[in-house]
């Protein structure tokens, strides 16, 4: 017997999607949610142990609305004309994810929630190396994902984005974050609308996988 439920272990895993549209504006989001949710993320691999975690929660509407504002700036013209290109090219699901991306760069203040994941710089080299990098980006991501599953779980929806560190500077002024940790993205978080989501189509498994040596 396998230890977990897998029919309900993969149905989390599987459909744990970027959640946009149906995210609920009006339903308010306990604080012990989101403190559950995180607390469980930090189970998460991290490199050397190292934990160098931090996590904003954003919850004044006008930190919001500076946020959202500072990520339509960073999301510019590109999501629009990213739509428009994919409409040309007939890529349906690539259409329907930028219309959506559009939607949340509109309403990204009405989300009652923003969820900012840090991680600790202070000891990276000046120009560092792939290692460095792996290491960092590796030692938040799994939390981050973490949290997403664990906000899935109790009926919440949330995307990570990334658009508003175009302009990283104004939001680290913004929310006082000290010069040694780095914004990895922005994650609104809310109820959502239903909870039936499905698996999204993605390419057939033989086709990205190699055994023993990279084939094509
Ligand atoms: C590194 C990364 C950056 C992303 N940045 C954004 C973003 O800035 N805005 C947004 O709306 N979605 C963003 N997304 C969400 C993706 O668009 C979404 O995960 C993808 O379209 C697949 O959809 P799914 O997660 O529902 O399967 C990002 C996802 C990742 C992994």
């Amino acid at each position: 017997m396998p230890p977990f439920n897998l029919k309900e272990t993969d149905k989390l895993l599987t459909t744990t999607r970027a959640v946009r549209r149906r995210l609920d504006f009006k339903k308010p989001v306990p604080r012990e949610v989101i403190l559950e949710c995180l607390d469980i993320s930090q189970q998460a691999p991290t490199g050397s142990n190292r934990q160098g975690w931090r996590w904003i929660i954003v919850t004044s509407s006008e930190k919001r609305e500076a946020l959202a504002d500072i990520y339509r700036r960073g999301a510019g013209e590109y999501l629009v004309k990213s739509q428009d290109e994919a409409a040309a090219n007939g890529d349906n699901q690539t259409e329907r994810v930028y219309s959506s991306a559009q939607y949340l760069a509109e309403n990204l203040e009405k989300v009652p929630v923003h969820v900012i994941p840090l991680i600790k710089v202070d000891h990276m080299a000046k120009n560092p190396p792939v290692t460095a990098w792996a290491g960092l980006m590796g030692s938040i991501m799994p939390a981050v994902w973490s949290f997403q599953l664990a906000l899935r779980a109790r009926g919440l929806g949330s995307t990570l984005t990334t658009l508003h560190l175009h302009n990283a500077n104004e939001a680290q002024d913004l929310l006082c974050i000290p010069s040694e940790f780095m914004q990895v993205g922005l994650l609104p978080v809310a109820y959502t609308i239903g909870k039936d989501f499905k698996p999204a189509k993605r390419p057939p498994i033989q086709n990205i996988v190699s055994w023993d040596q990279w084939q094509d």
